[in-house]
C-alpha cells in the first residue's frame, strides 16, 4: 500500500473551531436555546468534532440513522454499524426550531459545542436494541442506555468549542490527525490498532505480539470514556498498560494513546464500529480476538468475526486481524490458541474476569500465566485501595 490509509469516507473531518471564531461564537451562547448532553453524548461530540468518526460531521438525521440501523450502512451505502445519535426530551424539541443553533451543554453546564439543527424525528428503541444489540434485554448495559435516552432524535451538523483535554490523560490523548502524523514520521506503513476496555492479561500480550510479528508498529488505542460500572476504573488500567509496555514490549514500536469513547458493548457491531474509527485514527488493522466488546453471554464468543463476512472485500478499509482464545498452556509452557496447541484443555492456565476478581478481593495475585506480576500488583494494590 502506498501512503497512509484513506479515513473512512476518504476525507479527516474536522469540526473544531478555529479559537477566534470558538470565541465569537461563545459571546453569542447566550442568545441560544440549550441543551443539556450526557456523558456519551459529549464524547460523541467530541469524537465527531476531531474526526474520529469521519465521515460524520454531527448527529444521524433519520434517513442515516434509519439505514444504520437496518443495514450497517449510511444513506450513502458507506459501512457503518453504530447509530450516533442526540436525543431530547418531547419537550426540550418542541421548543426547538429545524434550522436553528443549539448551544450544547456538558453535564456542569459547560459549553462544548453547537447543533445546527436539521431534523428531529422519533424513533422506535426497540427495534433499535433488536437489530444494533441482538437483544431487547434491559439487562444488557448498552439496551439499558438506549432506553435511558430521550424520546426524540435530533439531527445535525455540529462544532466542537474547544480541543479535546481529557483531564485525567492529557499527555496519551492525540486526536486522528496527531496519529496519522506520527505513523507517518515513525515511517509506519502496516500499523495495527488494539482496542482494550480491561487490564491487560497475558492472553492480551500473546495477541498484541503475534500481530506485531508481522506489523511495522502497534497503536494501543484503550477506551477510557463511559464503561459500566463493574469494568476497572481507566486510571487503573493506564497503570496496567504502562507497565506492560515498559517492561514487556520493545520501545519503539508502540504507541499508547486513550480513546475517549463511551463502551455501547454491542459486540459485533462494536467491532465493525471499533474498525472503522481506528481506521480514521490512521491504523491499518485492527486486532478482533474473542468476544470482541461483548458482554455475557449476549454474543458468540466469535460472532464478532463472522460480522466482517457480512460486508465486501475493501469496504472497510481497515483488515481485522482475528485471534481465536488465547490462554497459557502447561505443557506448551507458553500461550498458545487451539490454532497452534495440540495439548488437553485441563492443562491450559484461564480465568474468567469474575474468578480475578474473587482472587484480588481475598488479597492474592493471579497467577503469572494469567497475569504479568507488574500488572497485578497494579490491579491488588487497586482493589485494596477500593475496598
Ligand atoms: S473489549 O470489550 O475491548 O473487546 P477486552 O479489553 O477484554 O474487551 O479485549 C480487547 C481485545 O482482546 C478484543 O479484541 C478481544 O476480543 C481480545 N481478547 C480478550 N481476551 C482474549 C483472549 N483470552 N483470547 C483472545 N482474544 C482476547
Amino acid at each position: 500500500m502506498k501512503g497512509p490509509i484513506s479515513p473512512h469516507g476518504g476525507k479527516l473531518v474536522s469540526r473544531l473551531l478555529p479559537p477566534d471564531v470558538a470565541q465569537a461564537l461563545k459571546e453569542r451562547l447566550p442568545l441560544l436555546k440549550k441543551l443539556h448532553l450526557n456523558e456519551r453524548e459529549v464524547s460523541d461530540l467530541e469524537l465527531i468534532g476531531v474526526g474520529a468518526f469521519s465521515p460524520l460531521e454531527g448527529f444521524m438525521g433519520q434517513e442515516d440513522y434509519l439505514s444504520v440501523v437496518a443495514n450497517m450502512r449510511l444513506a450513502s451505502g458507506l459501512p457503518w454499524s453504530l447509530p450516533v445519535t442526540l436525543s431530547a426530551t418531547t419537550q426540550e424539541a418542541a421548543g426547538l426550531r429545524e434550522g436553528e443553533s443549539v448551544a450544547l451543554l456538558d453535564e456542569t453546564g459547560r459549553p462544548r459545542g453547537v447543533l445546527h439543527l436539521e431534523e428531529k424525528f422519533s424513533y422506535v428503541k426497540a427495534r433499535e436494541a433488536k437489530e444494533v444489540y441482538r437483544t431487547q434485554d434491559e439487562a444488557h448495559p448498552g439496551v439499558a442506555a438506549l432506553y435511558r435516552q430521550r424520546e426524540v432524535l435530533l439531527g445535525g451538523k455540529v462544532d466542537l468549542l474547544e480541543p479535546v483535554q481529557h483531564p485525567l490523560f492529557p499527555r496519551n490523548y492525540m486526536p486522528p490527525s496527531e496519529t496519522r502524523a506520527l505513523f507517518a514520521r515513525l515511517g509506519w506503513r502496516r500499523i495495527v490498532g488494539f482496542q482494550t476496555r480491561n487490564p491487560v492479561h497475558r492472553a492480551h500480550e500473546y495477541i498484541l505480539k503475534c500481530a506485531l510479528e508481522t506489523m511495522d508498529g502497534l497503536f494501543f488505542h484503550p477506551l477510557v470514556g463511559e464503561t459500566k460500572s463493574d469494568d476497572i476504573p481507566a486510571e487503573v488500567r493506564m497503570r496496567c498498560y504502562e507497565v506492560l509496555l515498559a517492561e514487556h514490549f520493545p520501545p519503539g514500536r508502540v504507541v499508547l494513546a486513550i480513546l475517549p469513547a463511551a463502551m455501547r458493548y454491542a459486540g459485533p457491531r462494536e467491532a465493525i464500529f471499533h474498525a472503522i474509527v481506528r481506521k480514521n485514527y490512521g491504523c491499518t488493522h485492527l486486532i478482533v480476538g474473542r468476544d470482541h466488546a461483548g458482554v455475557g453471554n449476549y454474543y458468540g464468543p466469535f460472532d464478532a468475526h463472522h460480522i466482517f463476512d457480512e460486508f465486501q472485500p475493501g469496504e472497510l478499509g481497515i483488515e481485522p486481524l482475528f485471534f481465536d482464545n488465547a490462554f497459557y498452556c502447561k505443557v506448551c509452557g507458553g500461550m498458545a490458541t487451539i490454532k497452534t496447541c495440540r495439548h488437553d484443555a485441563q492443562e491450559r492456565v484461564a480465568l474468567s474476569g469474575t474468578q480475578v476478581r474473587a482472587m484480588l478481593q481475598e488479597g492474592k495475585l493471579p497467577p503469572p500465566e494469567f497475569t504479568r506480576p507488574e500488572v497485578a500488583r497494579i490491579l491488588l494494590e487497586s482493589t485494596r485501595g477500593s475496598s
